[in-house]
């Protein structure tokens, strides 16, 4: 395996990165949105940075009926719209890699011609090739292109022309626990779980991944980690967007099934898991798991006091008039899907005893801003006096995941003047002090692990179905309550704001408020 070993001399920053063996890339969904934006602007981004092996190529594969020319017309497009340029170098060559099949994904026909294709392009490398194959089409057709693989022997490792097989599926990963497990057989019938990638793509954003080493790289953070020093953690993702054209795939899902049975919960297990004895992909994943299965289940009464679900009405975002989520194409005039869930969530273990974690996410709220902020506790007495503890603002350390991406602790200091002077001062770390431009997009990350074989940053089957066995009980309860005997109704926040008020109540009844962020 070639190996990149940079030493970037600036205080000693040490860099690893691998380039993949030779590798055959195929995409399911090749015409879709998914595809345009992220998959091949970042597997361009890997190339340009030479990340990629030599021995390289992608087959789209689609319904549209387009050929090698046409799809590589419209992936220039895509680059350069990422890019906001129109000469890109290299383009040409990275161009040169992708092709394009078109068909059923219920078809055999769809199959063979890919098989063949790949044989043809296998031979030409003159080496053994890994195949990935992405599902970025959407989740009903999953199961049948699984079988498919499996039917035309796609899925087999080790043969005359491959050495091995992954493959990524794309959220969202079943509907609730059953579809998912459902989902989970088909794959299991024709792969091993070393092969599934079930993708996630906050785990590959810089700030998520930062999570880990900051916690297990420095020794000052992990003795006050826990419920003797923290007073309780918030995690806030905010969209200012709304659903954008995906009303069908939205009045499905949901804001819960949406962000927090994936992106919420990952962030909160990495925030809160045991250390990992290693940075292995099943080391650090037994530890999330763990964490997982710590969190207490939601019984009826919780689903009542500690959720709260909403929907977005009109309002003013960035001085522009929307509509309300019901007003929205495609959606439902009478539509009880949540754009907005707020939540409190305990975790019962040695650690987290008592130390409660608050999250929310939102569509349609006053800015796009996501972040982990943990709240410590105030100092047991004073010796500032007439400040009591009370007066003495707790430290506060925020991840900032997005945008303006970086680290800051929240200290009280002296102000320099008067004998007692006491300042709020933020100690602030930002990645655009040390990085240049736009940090790198997470979809790169995961999708070069997944050509190097490394599943630390992807969901494993346990922690896909505790997650899910967390949330589906509350998406049965509100499936079924409308209105909302049994749980929260279902409450409206005007668009720019931050939500519904009552979501401040499942602080406020604790004594706490949400962090300004
Ligand atoms: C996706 C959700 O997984 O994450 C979207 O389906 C959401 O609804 C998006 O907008 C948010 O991702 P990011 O990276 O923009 O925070």
């Amino acid at each position: 395996m070639e190996l990149i070993t940079n030493f970037i001399k600036i205080r000693g920053t040490f860099c690893i990165e691998e380039i993949p063996k030779p590798t055959g890339f195929i995409i399911f969904g090749a015409s879709g949105d998914l595809t345009a934006r992220k998959l091949i602007p970042s597997l361009f981004g890997l190339f340009e940075k030479n990340l990629l092996p030599s021995n390289f190529y992608i087959i789209g594969a689609a319904r549209s009926a387009l050929n090698d020319e046409s799809f590589r017309q419209k992936m220039l497009n895509s680059i350069i719209e990422k890019n906001k340029s129109d000469y890109i170098s290299n383009v040409k060559l990275f161009l040169e890699k992708c092709h394009y099949i078109s068909g059923d994904y219920d078809d055999p026909s769809l199959y063979k011609t890919l098989k063949q294709k790949l044989e043809a392009l296998d031979k030409k490398a003159k080496t053994k090739m890994s195949h990935v194959f992405y599902l970025a089409t959407p989740p009903t057709v999953y199961r049948k292109i699984i079988s498919h693989l499996g039917l035309a022997k796609l899925t087999k490792e080790n043969t005359k022309l491959v050495e091995n097989v992954r493959v990524v599926v794309e959220k969202p990963y079943g509907h609730d626990l059953q579809s998912a497990m459902e989902l989970d057989k088909t794959l299991k019938n024709v792969l091993n779980e070393r092969q599934i990638y079930r993708i996630d793509h906050y785990l590959g954003k810089e700030t998520v991944q930062n999570i880990l080493l900051f916690r297990f790289a420095n020794s000052i953070f992990e003795p006050i980690w826990n419920r003797n020093y923290i007073e309780d953690i918030q995690i806030t993702v905010a969209e200012s967007i709304g659903i954008e054209h995906r009303a069908g795939y939205y009045e499905k899902a949901g804001l819960l099934r949406d962000m927090f049975q994936n992106h919420m919960l990952q962030m909160l297990s990495l925030v809160a898991m045991e250390p990992p004895i290693s940075f292995d992909a099943d080391r650090v994943r037994d530890e999330k798991v763990k964490l997982l299965r710590a969190i207490r289940p939601f019984d009826r009464e919780m689903i009542k006091k500690d959720i709260i679900r909403a929907q977005y009405d009109r309002g003013i975002i960035n001085g522009r008039e929307v509509p309300a989520y019901r007003e929205e194409e495609g959606v439902k005039p009478d539509s009880n899907i949540e754009t907005f869930v707020a939540a409190k969530i305990m975790i019962d273990n040695w650690r987290w005893n008592g130390v409660p974690f608050y999250l929310r996410a939102g569509k349609r709220l006053a800015k796009k801003v996501s972040k982990i902020v943990i709240r410590f506790k105030r100092v047991p007495h004073s010796m500032f006096k007439p400040l009591t503890p009370d007066d003495l603002e707790p430290n506060v350390l925020m991840f900032h995941v997005q945008p303006d991406e970086g680290i800051s602790l929240r200290i009280l200091a002296k102000h320099p003047g008067p004998k007692l002077c006491m300042d709020s001062l933020e100690m602030d770390f930002q990645y655009s002090d040390i990085v240049k431009g736009e940090l790198p997009e997470a979809y790169e990350r995961l999708l070069l692990d997944c050509m190097l074989g490394d599943q630390t940053l992807f969901i494993r089957d346990d922690d896909m179905e505790v997650s899910w066995s967390l949330f589906t009980p509350i998406l049965k309860t509100w499936e079924k309550d409308l209105d909302g005997k049994e749980s929260s109704p279902l409450l409206f926040y005007p668009a720019g704001s931050w939500g519904p008020e009552k979501s401040e109540e499942i602080l406020k009844r604790d004594g706490r408020e949400w962090i300004k962020i």
